[in-house]
């Protein structure tokens, strides 16, 4: 994280809050598996709206980890000052994506949660019992966007026998779901540059994108944000 506002406040405080939803994942032991950057034809905020919203699952990823979540479970929380998230479950059909059986810390329903944080403007995190992978966005122009992608497994998958195993299957899997999501955005890109492109109504389920362009208001126009107490 690095800034050139001296005065700018310190990254810990402003994402507290992050720590104390994902605690029990504990992040900070996982281990990173691979670490590598693209360009794609797309904006940068086109890739980061479509990060935020986990309701292109069933048609954009239909061939991959489309069916593994339902829209029904997913769970969008208004947004906070610096940062929005929302929540999917995703079933035992892949196993690494669920708390490893010797994993003792995360319980209940949280075992197979699926944590999409979106750390503003450009910090993409999925966060899951099992591995974690991000997207650090920058803009390359209008029409490209310079890609920082790498993501790891938690320690119980990272260390376990099979882990060379879990590794191949996840990175496999992360690269198919970014050849999607690729697919996806730059399509988008060029249809909002049609003339006939108009903008639409957001679903209850792209929450996030809504708090993300309330935030991207406040920054380059005198849109002034209002949170509930509780969530500053
Ligand atoms: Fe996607």
């Amino acid at each position: 994280m690095v800034s050139l506002n001296p005065d700018a406040p310190d990254v810990a405080s402003q994402l507290s809050q992050v720590q104390g939803l994902i605690s029990d994942f504990e992040m900070e032991n996982y281990i990173q598996t691979f670490h590598e950057t693209h360009i794609w034809d797309t904006n940068w905020k086109i890739l980061a709206e479509n990060f935020m919203e986990s309701y292109h699952l069933p048609v954009c990823h239909a061939g991959t980890i489309g069916g593994l979540s339902k829209l029904s479970e997913m769970v969008c929380v208004p947004g906070s000052p610096a940062f929005n998230y929302h929540t999917i479950l995703k079933d035992d059909r892949l196993p690494i994506a669920l708390a490893h059986r010797d994993n003792t810390r995360i319980t209940g329903e949280r075992r197979r949660m699926t944590f999409l944080l979106a750390i503003y403007p450009s910090l993409m995190i999925t966060l899951t019992p099992g591995y974690f992978w991000y997207l650090s966005l920058l803009p390359h122009g209008v029409g490209q966007v310079h890609i920082t992608f790498g993501g790891g497994m938690a320690p119980e998958f990272a260390k376990s026998s099979d882990a060379q195993t879990y590794f191949t299957q996840l990175k496999s899997l992360l690269d198919e779901v970014n050849v999607e999501d690729r697919g996806c955005t730059e399509k988008v890109f060029r249809g909002l540059n049609a003339q006939a492109a108009k903008p639409g109504h957001l679903s209850h389920l792209e929450r996030p994108n809504y708090d993300f362009a309330q935030y991207l208001a406040e920054r380059v126009g005198n849109f002034e944000r209002e949170f509930d107490a509780d969530r500053v």
